[in-house]
């Protein structure tokens, strides 16, 4: 089998006995289906037939039996999940993948690389459908608490535990190892899988997690406001973060000792905005900023501290201004529904009417008291999971503008607090990588290198059914396969190297490649070409 002879010497892939495509049928499932889940169908499909899923169609793909299950989680609810059991190439793992923001989608565009791994993939809609589109959008969860219970966790607990299920009974073979891979709301996933069902997964690759639902959800919105109402002399506009960007980058670019546009730590430039400041009548008003506008930029760079020193959210690092923009602008016609108010209005106060000004610290001590869904991801006990061998392996992007870099940090370093005065080496089991320049789970600002195989990023490339890291299918390269090697070979990951293809393009070749280092330690310039790998060292 082509995938185990690539990976010769890492990972001992066997594909099993292959799997005739007549048990790609309905009485091959339906007898291992509690009474609360049906089957909607169970069909195989081939090379040459394209499936038709929401966002795309997908063909070519090795042959697999196409499954889809729903399950009616309370009387109120249910979530649906789509199972991809490859025919003649399973690798006998199985691998879930998570979901985006509030949407409710399967994510068929990770389903479909995995298939190419041998994986039996699995993912659910978490409890209802829509749109990447509106990702931001929980006008679904209103009046609807066992939809947020789905969405929090038990869409994607049941369906990988009844997934896992199905796969045995299609193969008559246990599965090897169970894996998982998210980013954004699906990084939350991850991390709440390992907390709550640290049987689930024997590793977890989880990315820029929206883990603290009730912090990270209510600073979204405390986000927009700085830059409300849109009239007001604080208020600033894209343009002015255009040029906000070019300043930071100009500033803080060579704090790594590199002028290769790539800010190797976003935290750590003595950035001053007042550089920017309109300096004189004729200064020009698109570009420069008055001094009410400066404080505005200081609230976006500033965590949220509220009463009593309280801290509720670290701040963006700088280089994330490209994709922070968005999140600070809203039409004059939406200045009443600002981004960022759907959770503290759809699950929190459950009133479509709440209005944006009475966001106080009050909402957040209110989220915590909720936690509408059991959504946030925050115990730092991850002695379950560690002790039963799991392994985590979690990043995320320094110019991410949608989900503060400082959040993962902050993550890793409760869990650091509460385990290593216990005597447990984080390094064991959980290890935390930052991506230079990396935007919000994929792409990058200046060509900087993001690309490791994880959740989501092969939707980022241009190609026809690219999967894994075209050219460099090993565990340096691909986050996922140096997850496997951990888990399955105890070969922890020092180091992974991340690529920026031309054009993101894998079929126009390597345009750079560098490495990225076991936080806290960043990859140094030892000299040489800064797009060459050995340029670099992780100290
Ligand atoms: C797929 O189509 C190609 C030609 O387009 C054909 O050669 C091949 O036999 C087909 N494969 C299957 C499994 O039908
Ligand atoms: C997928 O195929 C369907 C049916 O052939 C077609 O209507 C749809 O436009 C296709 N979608 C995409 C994104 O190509
Ligand atoms: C799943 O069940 C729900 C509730 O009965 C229903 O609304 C939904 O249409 C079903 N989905 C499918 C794909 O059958
Ligand atoms: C579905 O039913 C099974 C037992 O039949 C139960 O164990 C499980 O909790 C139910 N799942 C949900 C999501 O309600
Ligand atoms: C969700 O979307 C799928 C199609 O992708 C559809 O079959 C299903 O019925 C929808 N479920 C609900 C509850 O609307
Ligand atoms: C901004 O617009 C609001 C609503 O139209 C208006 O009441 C207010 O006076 C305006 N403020 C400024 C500073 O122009
Ligand atoms: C002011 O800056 C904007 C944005 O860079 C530019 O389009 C415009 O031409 C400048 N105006 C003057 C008078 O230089
Ligand atoms: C701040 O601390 C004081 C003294 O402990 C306490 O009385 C007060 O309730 C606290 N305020 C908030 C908002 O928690
Ligand atoms: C909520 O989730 C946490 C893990 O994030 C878990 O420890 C806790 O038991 C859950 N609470 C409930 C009521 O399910
Ligand atoms: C790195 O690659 C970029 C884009 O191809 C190129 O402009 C730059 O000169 C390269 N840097 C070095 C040091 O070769």
């Amino acid at each position: 089998m082509r995938l185990s002879l690539l990976l010769a010497g890492a990972i001992n892939l066997v594909a099993t006995q292959a799997i005739t495509t007549s048990r790609c049928t309905p009485e091959t499932f339906t007898p291992h289906l509690s009474s609360n889940a049906s089957l909607v169908y169970a069909v195989p499909y081939g090379p040459n037939d394209t499936f038709v899923g929401p966002l795309g169609n997908y063909s070519g793909l090795p042959e697999y039996c196409a499954v889809y299950v729903n399950v009616s989680s309370s009387a109120t609810s249910s979530y649906e999940f789509g199972l991809w059991l490859p025919i003649n190439t399973w690798n006998k793992r199985y691998m879930a993948y998570g979901n985006g923001g509030f949407t409710g989608m399967i994510a068929f565009a990770d389903m479909a690389p995995g298939l190419f791994y041998g994986f039996a993939t699995v993912s659910t809609n978490t409890g209802h459908n829509s749109s990447v589109t509106e990702a931001g959008d929980a006008g679904w969860a209103l009046n609807n608490p066992e939809t947020r219970t789905d969405w929090g966790w038990r869409a994607l607990h049941g369906s990988v535990a009844l997934g896992k299920e199905l796969t045995e009974a299609f193969y008559s073979e246990d599965i090897s190892y169970s894996y998982y891979a998210g980013c954004s709301t699906g990084g939350r996933q991850g991390l709440k899988s390992v907390q709550m069902f640290p049987d689930d997964f024997d590793g977890v690759l989880a990315g820029a997690c929206a883990w603290w639902t009730t912090h990270q959800q209510n600073w979204d919105l405390k986000l927009a406001t700085y830059n409300l109402p849109n009239n007001a002399s604080h208020h600033i506009t894209e343009t002015q973060v255009d040029a906000l960007a070019t300043e930071v980058l100009r500033q803080c670019d060579e704090v790594d000792g590199v002028k290769d546009n790539i800010i190797m730590n976003g935290y750590a430039c003595d950035f001053r905005p007042e550089t920017l400041l309109c300096d004189g009548p004729s200064a020009n008003k698109s570009t420069c900023f008055t001094a009410d506008q400066i404080d505005t930029v200081y609230k976006i760079y500033s965590p949220w501290v509220e009463t009593n020193d309280s801290f509720v959210f670290p701040s963006f690092a700088y280089g994330s201004e490209t994709q922070f923009a968005q999140m600070i602008m809203t039409d004059d016609d939406e200045q009443d529904s600002p981004s960022g108010i759907a959770y503290p209005r759809d699950f929190v106060y459950n009133d479509a009417n709440w209005p944006w000004e009475n966001l106080d610290f009050s909402t957040i001590q209110l989220s915590d008291q909720l936690d509408p869904g059991n959504a946030t991801a925050g115990d730092f006990d991850l002695r379950p999971f560690k002790n039963k061998g799991g392994k985590l392996i979690h990043y995320h992007g320094f110019a991410d503008g949608e989900i503060p870099t400082g959040s993962s940090i902050y993550y890793y370093k409760q869990v650091q607090k509460m385990l290593t005065p216990l005597g447990i080496e984080l390094e064991d089991f959980y290890r935390f990588f930052l991506i230079p320049g990396m935007e919000h789970c994929l792409d990058s600002v200046h060509d900087a290198p993001w690309y490791i195989a994880s959740a989501n990023q092969p939707g980022g490339l241009t190609g026809t059914n690219v999967w894994g890291v075209p050219g460099y299918r090993d565990r340096k390269h691909d986050a996922i396969l140096a997850l496997m090697a951990w888990v399955e070979n105890g070969i922890a990951p020092d180091e992974l190297i991340a690529t920026k293809f031309i054009d993101d393009t894998p079929s126009e070749g390597v345009q750079a490649q560098r490495p990225l280092c076991v936080y806290p330690k960043e990859a140094k310039y030892v000299g040489g070409n800064w797009n060459e790998t050995s340029a670099f060292e992780c100290r």
